[in-house]
């Protein structure tokens, strides 16, 4: 196990949560899930990341009941991530928010997100999206106050939408989850979230793994000799960023949370984040009305 546990923030509710997560999109089947959880707990991470659209609570809420013991752990020691999927925006939110629940097979979850700003079956300019996702928002804040999600917040939202939620929202949000690596800095929804005081967390750190193949980030890699992966994600949490690496890999799952020993010099942090062109690996959530 590794010597200490990977540092935390405080969200705006005051609660903890972990600057490094294990992510499970594409993490399928419970053998694959119950080996990357074991691995993740044996390296020391505390946090996952599910999702309802990810197919995958259920092998997390098992593959955590068997293995938590093991590392004389309870379910207090971990943080819990899913999300409501974009079939339920709307009017099914109480409906997906509670089968999250069931399927995790969890009291409570720690952070509940909006996964998308659609609804699943309208097209993306179809102007129920904003009711639809006010609609989700407002059953979320009823699951916080009932204690079933600790926290909630959103992700994929643009700073349109974010602005949207913070004008009409009743509890703001405590997240936002986007896409984040060197070729995609997002300035524009990192400066509202500092405004709010909302976290800005960072899926994708590696670009779904290409990002490891570029020159400078092999270049910095091989000068604090530390490899590809460990530099993006240094990048990251040296900015405060929390990051969910994917990986079903034993190995890498334990290179990746070894990001806490070392720091990228001034000039690096500078380089990487001149990469910026505004790339993205994963969906644009830009269109959607
Ligand atoms: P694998 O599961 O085979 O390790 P992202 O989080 O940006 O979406 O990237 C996830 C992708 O990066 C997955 O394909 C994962 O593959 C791969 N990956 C994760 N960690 C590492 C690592 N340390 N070295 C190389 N590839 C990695």
């Amino acid at each position: 196990m590794s010597a200490s546990l990977p540092p935390s923030v405080a969200l705006n509710n005051g609660l903890q949560m972990p600057l490094l997560g294990l992510g499970t999109y594409k993490l399928s089947g419970p053998e694959e899930v119950h080996s990357a959880v074991d691995a993740a707990l044996a390296a020391g991470y505390r946090a996952f990341d599910s999702a309802a659209v990810y197919r995958n609570e259920a092998h997390l809420g098992r593959a955590l009941k068997q293995l938590l013991p093991k590392y004389g752990l309870t379910r207090k020691d971990v943080f819990i991530t899913s999300k409501l999927g974009p079939k339920d925006q709307g009017g099914k939110a109480m409906e997906g928010a509670l089968h999250s629940l069931s399927q995790l097979d969890l009291d409570y979850i720690d952070l509940y997100l909006i996964h998308w700003p659609g609804t699943q079956g309208l097209p993306v300019s179809d102007q129920r999206n904003p009711g639809n996702r006010a609609q989700s928002w407002a059953t979320l804040e009823e699951l916080h106050g009932q204690g079933k999600l600790k926290a909630i917040g959103v992700s994929n939202y643009t700073p349109a939408h974010m602005r949207e939620l913070m004008s009409s929202c009743r509890i703001p949000p405590a997240v936002l989850q986007v896409e984040f690596h060197p070729r995609l800095c997002q300035a524009g929804l990192r400066s509202v979230c500092e405004e709010s005081r909302v976290c800005f967390q960072s899926y994708s750190s590696l670009g779904k793994g290409e990002l490891l193949a570029d020159p400078l980030v092999i270049e910095v890699a091989e000068s604090c000799k530390r490899t590809p992966a460990q530099v993006l994600l240094r990048w990251a949490v040296q900015q405060g960023v929390p990051v969910l690496p994917k990986s079903s890999n034993p190995e890498r799952i334990e290179e990746n949370c070894r990001i806490f020993d070392f720091e990228l010099s001034k000039a690096d942090m500078e380089r990487l984040s001149s990469l910026d062109c505004g790339h993205k690996y994963c969906w644009d959530p830009s269109e959607v009305a």
